[in-house]
Order: C-alpha cells, then sequence, then structure tokens
C-alpha cells in the first residue's frame, strides 16, 4: 500500500455542444442511468469539499502529509463540479427537464440533512460517498463501460474517473485522523448508500420517462440498454454490494487496492499526464 505524495488537478476543457441524447451507445434508457448519477455531482462535490475543510485543520495537525493531498483534491472536486455543471446545461439544451429533480435533492441533501447532521457524520458521508466514486471510476475505466459512448463524454468521464481514483483516499485519511471510530465510519457509509441509492433510482426515473420511446420501440431500446449496461442487476451488485463489503470490513483503507496504473493509464491516453507522470 502506497501513499502519494501529492494530487495534480488538471484542467481539461470539454466542448460539450455535439453530445447527443442518447450519447450512450445509442440508448436513451442507459445514458438516462448515466445522466442521473452524473446530475449528482456538481452539488455533491462541492459538499464533499466542504465536508473535508471543516476538519482540514486538525487532520493536518495530526498528519501533516495530508496538507497537499487535500489541496489536490479540493481542486480536483471544483473542477470536476463547474465541468458537471456545464453538461448539466447541455442537458438542459437537449429539452431534458433536470430542475425540478435538481432541486428536490438539493433541498433533502443540503438544505435538510446537512443542516440537521453533525459535521462529522458530513465528513464520514463524503468519505463513504469516494469509495462509491472510486468503486464507479474502477467499473469504467477497467471494464470499458464507457466505450460504446460519444468520444466526448467518454474523455469526461475517463479524466473525471481517474481524477477520484488518484484523490480516493483524502477524506478517508482525514476522517481516520480526527475521528476514528468504526461506528462513525459505518454511519457515514449508511447515509451513503441510503442517498446514492435513493437520488440515482429516483433521478433515473424521472429522466427515462421524459425520454420513452414509442411503445413498439420499447422491446428493442431495452434489449439495447441491457447490452450497453451489462446484466440487469449489475449497479445493485458491482456498486452498491461490492461498496458496503469493501468498506465496512475493519482495518480497509481505500489505498489497498492497487489502482494507481489504471489512472494514470487512462491520464496518458488523453494526454492529461504530467512530464513528471509521462517521464515515469
Ligand atoms: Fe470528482
Ligand atoms: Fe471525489
Amino acid at each position: 500500500m502506497s501513499r502519494a505524495t501529492s494530487i495534480q488537478p488538471r484542467k481539461p476543457r470539454f466542448d460539450f455542444s455535439a453530445v447527443p441524447r442518447d450519447w450512450l451507445g445509442g440508448s436513451r434508457v442507459a445514458t438516462q442511468v448515466a445522466n442521473a448519477v452524473n446530475l449528482l455531482f456538481p452539488a455533491g462535490e462541492r459538499f464533499f469539499v466542504r465536508s473535508v475543510k471543516r476538519y482540514l485543520d486538525a487532520a493536518v495537525a495530526a498528519d501533516p502529509a495530508l496538507a497537499p493531498l487535500a489541496k489536490g483534491f479540493f481542486g480536483q472536486e471544483g473542477r470536476h463540479a463547474a465541468t458537471h455543471d456545464a453538461f448539466n446545461a447541455r442537458l438542459r439544451a437537449q429539452g431534458l427537464r433536470v430542475d425540478g429533480f435538481l432541486s428536490f435533492y438539493e433541498r433533502l441533501c443540503y438544505g435538510f440533512l446537512e443542516r440537521v447532521c453533525s459535521h462529522e457524520l458530513a465528513l464520514a458521508t463524503t468519505a463513504a460517498m469516494e469509495h462509491y466514486t472510486a468503486i464507479m471510476a474502477e467499473n469504467a475505466l477497467r471494464n470499458g463501460l464507457l466505450a460504446p459512448a460519444h468520444p466526448t463524454m467518454r474523455a469526461f468521464l475517463h479524466w473525471h474517473a481517474a481524477e477520484e481514483i488518484e484523490h480516493r483516499a483524502v477524506a478517508f485519511d482525514v476522517l481516520a485522523a480526527t475521528d476514528d471510530r468504526y461506528a462513525l465510519r459505518a454511519a457515514g457509509m449508511a447515509m451513503a448508500t441510503a442517498l446514492l441509492g435513493l437520488l440515482w433510482a429516483v433521478g433515473a426515473a424521472t429522466l427515462i420517462a421524459q425520454d420513452l420511446p414509442p411503445a413498439r420501440e420499447l422491446p428493442r431500446e431495452l434489449r439495447r440498454a441491457a447490452a450497453v449496461l451489462g446484466e440487469r442487476r449489475s449497479i445493485v451488485r458491482r456498486v452498491f454490494l461490492r461498496g458496503l463489503r469493501e468498506y465496512l470490513r475493519p482495518g480497509f483503507h481505500p489505498d489497498e487496492k492497487p489502482l494507481d496504473d489504471l489512472a494514470a493509464a487512462a491520464l496518458a491516453e488523453l494526454g492529461l499526464a504530467t512530464a513528471e507522470e509521462a517521464a515515469a
């Protein structure tokens, strides 16, 4: 298990104006399942940054090596959030009504839950959410889930996935340095699992309902969606059950799985490796 000494935020630019409405393998349903999780990112990543910042001084006092890592984490998440905002604007331009769902999500999570829950639970939820983003990132990069995506979306999401892998341990280490109770980590995972599951399902249903093809084309569309998304229960099994199993094991640490080469290869393919990384 090795730990990076710094994290590099990159600033690629993406022009979403040519991204079609069915950008994932030509499947409306598969595209909307992917759009639903993407909708959660801008506000979610800003919440992650807020949650970590509150504990940064205490964490750095206990573990000074966290300072440059947290700085890189803030830079990466800020850039991700801004780019997902730009992509959400593209969804509106495509005629999708996303703002009702976004308003429900933001009022529930940041207008209500963040106000009534403790800061330590917010940090624990962030650490657990980062485990889910790392799992989704690994699935995307290792299994070629985005091979059928429009090239702009593939590059955008591969960049995001690679950086999620790079900073996957930061929130976890800030939590561990400031409050290492297992019960708190598990409570954060329970919160993260319930919210991600609920919001992804509601978001996907909201978007799919707006984008269903005529009834006679439905069987073909569902076959196409199944081919793009994989087997029916794969998201439950490959994301949620795997996340719970790994994260709830006492002694778990996000760096225990060697994923850095996977992230580095994706960044090199995108031409986003730093000169230092390219020379390594
Ligand atoms: Fe991110
Ligand atoms: Fe992240």
